[in-house]
């Protein structure tokens, strides 16, 4: 069974989908044995609360420094003893000395197609918003392994979504969301669950 460790920052509707695939039996040979937020208020943390996963918040603004934080999101991953670490949404840099000890074994959920629309400040809905002023007919996602660039890892999965005139960044993100998220990112963890990749 491979041991999940799940990072989120928002809402957490991907987390929501590999929940929902692993009930359903879409994804097999995995658990989540934890969901770790860089923010109390995140809903994603009552999301697996309320599936009985253990959820913790583990807050840059509880320690004095960037050294101190990320000392404490380390021994917080560790504890789960994870096989595979998740960036489902997870908005804050990771350690490179996590980075580097589970090399291999984190991948991270971006919403459009690697290589465009990426790299430093591309995130959330900011992504959509350059995808519409650059006036793309086609955008999506990737699911990538994660190395100490942004966005740089090795790409797993990709699926393409249609932008439709009238389309507002928020209106973008929700079919991105439906059509290319919540699909290839439980399917990455099922194959890595099943020694596909
Ligand atoms: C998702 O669209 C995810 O692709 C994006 O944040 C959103 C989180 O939504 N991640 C990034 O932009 C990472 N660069 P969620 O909390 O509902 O899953």
């Amino acid at each position: 069974m491979l041991r999940v460790c799940v990072c989120v920052s928002g809402g957490g509707t991907n987390l929501q989908a590999i929940m929902d695939a692993i009930d359903a039996g879409t994804i097999t040979n995995a658990q989540i044995v934890r969901v770790i937020s860089n923010n109390k208020g995140a809903y994603a943390l009552e999301r697996a609360r309320g599936k009985g996963i253990d959820a913790v918040a583990v807050s840059p603004k509880d320690y004095e420094d960037r050294e101190l934080f990320n000392e404490a999101f380390l021994q917080c991953v560790d504890e789960a003893k994870p096989d595979l670490i998740v960036l489902a949404g997870f908005l804050v840099v990771l350690p490179s000395v996590l980075i580097k000890k589970y090399e291999g074994h984190i991948i991270n959920i971006h919403p459009a197609l690697i290589p465009s629309f990426c790299g430093k400040g591309y995130y959330g809905l900011r992504v959509h918003e350059a995808a519409l002023a650059r006036g793309v007919k086609i955008t999506g996602a990737t699911v990538h392994f994660v190395d100490e660039g942004t966005d740089t890892g090795p790409i797993i999965l990709q699926k393409a979504v249609e932008v439709l005139p009238g389309d507002t960044p928020e209106i973008l993100q929700r079919r991105v969301m439906e059509q290319a998220e919540w699909v290839i990112l439980p399917q990455a963890v099922n194959m890595i669950a099943n020694g596909l990749v």
